[in-house]
């Protein structure tokens, strides 16, 4: 008899014949930046997810190069916004102060910034509204203009994650012309409109005063338009490409992987970050080997790269602190 068994029967074997490996140097963090001073606020859906004013992230930051997290995902929150959102432009902008403070202090930490305008817009809409509908060209424009700034600013990569057509093509024209052609971009390719963003946009405030994202995201019920939105994507001159969010989309994952070359990435959101740590405040499942299991299922589908609020514990338990 075949018997499969046999190479389950202790650990030594079993991580022998492991085929997927998790490591610290997959992992994104994400990390949110107010304006502001003396600010370090719990999200409240979050838990351990805090927001910081630049000035109290010190001690965030040395633990994170301790862990051996090496890049962050930066989102900012402005003080003022307006209607079509151009603090996210501004050359003292809160994510282009961070970039340059942390670039200052932590050289090593590699700096990816999310790049749309929900954060900044007084709707809270990715980009600029014509009749109460996002504007998809007149966005384009703002998004070279941010595009460039966060450039300058000295940030190591770019990831749009507004889901406007051509946004990645207007990003590498308008970075190129200004000089940032070593620019790497990550795509937000494959993005659906999802309530597991709930959480997020408390942390950045950053939900739309009316309607919905259905208008720009994707419907989750597409299969076919995921290949479409990437392969646009690639024509583009993504460098590498995002699905997101990642749990209940490992489908979607697994069909790029199979088409594509190109490092992909998986965004583990704050939704799915809550449910697990709600869960395990009740004792309902164990959090520490939840955690674990779904960032090796994200690998297993296909993931290079994991965007992940758990980078911090889940270093901790692969470094063996836990
Ligand atoms: C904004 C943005 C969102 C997330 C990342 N960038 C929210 C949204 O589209 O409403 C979600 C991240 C998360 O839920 O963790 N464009
Ligand atoms: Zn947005």
């Amino acid at each position: 008899m075949i018997r499969p068994r046999r190479l389950r029967k202790n650990e030594a074997i079993r991580s022998m014949v492991s085929e997927t490996q998790l490591s610290v140097n997959d992992f994104i963090l994400p990390l949110f930046i107010e304006e502001g001073e003396g600010i370090k606020k719990e999200i409240p859906s979050m838990p351990g997810i805090n927001r910081f004013s630049l000035d109290q992230l010190d001690a965030e930051l040395k633990e994170i190069v301790d862990l051996g997290i090496p890049s962050l995902m930066l989102f900012g929150i402005p003080k003022n916004k307006d209607a079509e959102g151009s603090h996210s432009w501004q050359d003292n902008g809160i994510v282009q102060q961070s970039i340059r403070y942390i670039k200052e202090n932590y050289p090593s930490l590699y700096l990816i910034a999310d790049v749309c305008f929900c954060e900044y817009t007084d709707h809270g809409h990715c980009g600029v509204l014509v009749n109460d509908q996002v504007d998809n060209d007149l966005t384009l424009t703002n998004l070279e203009k941010q595009s460039v700034s966060l450039a300058k600013a000295g940030a190591d990569m770019l990831a749009p994650s507004g889901m406007m057509d051509g946004m990645v093509g207007a990003m590498r024209d308008a970075l190129d012309l200004d000089g940032h052609s070593d620019m790497p971009i990550m795509s937000y390719a494959v993005k659906y409109a999802s309530a597991y963003y709930g959480p997020f946009r408390d942390a950045a405030d950053s939900a739309p005063t009316f309607g919905d994202r259905h208008a720009y995201q994707m419907d989750p019920a597409n299969r076919k338009e995921a290949l479409k939105e990437a392969d646009l994507d690639v024509d583009e001159g993504a460098d590498i490409l995002m699905v997101k969010p990642a749990l209940s989309y490992l489908d979607i994952l697994r069909d790029l992987r199979e088409r594509y070359t190109l490092p992909l990435a998986a965004y583990n959101v704050s939704g799915e970050y809550a449910m697990l740590k709600a869960a395990a405040a009740k004792g309902w499942i164990d959090g520490e080997k939840l955690m674990i299991e779904k960032l090796i299922c994200m690998k297993r589908a296909g993931a290079d790269l994991i965007l992940t609020y758990h980078a911090k514990e889940a270093a901790e338990i692969l470094q063996g602190k836990i």
